[in-house]
């Protein structure tokens, strides 16, 4: 047991799916996994160990926003000796040269958050996926022939803001896109020298206010879904 979650040693796997919602990370146990245990529902954040095509994986919810998934992913990588943790959401165009469903392979995140200065005095506002997650994540684009974009992102803690501008963050590291938590996780992992990547869905286009309707949300997710599960088997 951790803090936050309610899982024995031994009940995780060392690499871990991350999406944001609890229920997410169920349809994902339910959907694609097989003798799947439910190992944690402190605060109804899941957390499942399955099989993968034979391999054991975790899948459990971050949560939304960077202190969320700033305490999971700690606890994860600390107290349950997890090596990997894939985080997979979705996030908002900061341009239309993205497409609603493309999918994002985070190469870096800049945030405005003092997360990782006051965590770990790490001084930077921009921090890069850690390990050699992100390059198995392109190989296994390839061989499934999956267009998937590496790119810098903005982590905002943000979600709702009087002016609609691209923050200055954003326009200063060219972020073609925003979410709420890669940052995070990146810092926790450089601390603590594991691997952590991000593979994100595009679920709205902020320019011209598309977004992709609920129902074709799960379909879009599964796409993502696939690929960090096949990219966890080379783990
Ligand atoms: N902002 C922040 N996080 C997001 C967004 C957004 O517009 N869309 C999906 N995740």
């Amino acid at each position: 047991m951790s803090v936050h979650i309610a899982a024995k040693k031994g009940e995780i796997a060392k690499t871990v799916l991350l999406p944001g919602d609890p229920l997410r990370a169920k349809y994902i146990a339910d959907r694609f996994m097989s003798d799947v245990k439910l190992v944690s529902q402190t605060r109804n954040i899941f957390y499942f160990t399955g099989l993968y095509n034979g391999k054991e994986i975790t899948v459990g919810a971050s949560g939304m926003g960077i202190p969320s998934i700033g305490i999971y992913s700690y606890e994860l990588y600390t107290e349950y000796e997890v090596d990997t943790i894939i985080r997979i959401g979705t996030c908002g165009a900061y341009t239309n040269a993205l497409k609603l469903f493309d999918v994002l392979n985070v190469e870096k995140a800049a945030s405005e958050s003092t997360y990782a200065r006051f965590a770990w005095g790490i001084e930077e506002e921009i921090i890069g996926n850690q390990g050699d997650i992100f390059d198995k994540i392109n190989e296994t684009a390839q061989e499934v022939k999956l267009a998937v974009q590496p790119t810098t992102i903005h982590t905002s803690d943000i979600f709702y803001r009087k002016d609609a501008d691209i923050p200055v963050i954003a326009q200063k590291y060219n972020c073609s896109a925003v979410e709420m938590e890669a940052f995070a996780l990146f810092a926790n992992a450089q601390y603590l020298s594991k691997n952590a990547a991000s593979i994100l869905t595009v679920s709205d286009i902020i320019p011209t206010r598309e977004q992709i309707s609920a129902d074709e949300r799960q379909q879009a997710l599964n796409t993502m879904i696939g690929l960090a599960l096949e990219t966890a088997l080379k783990m």
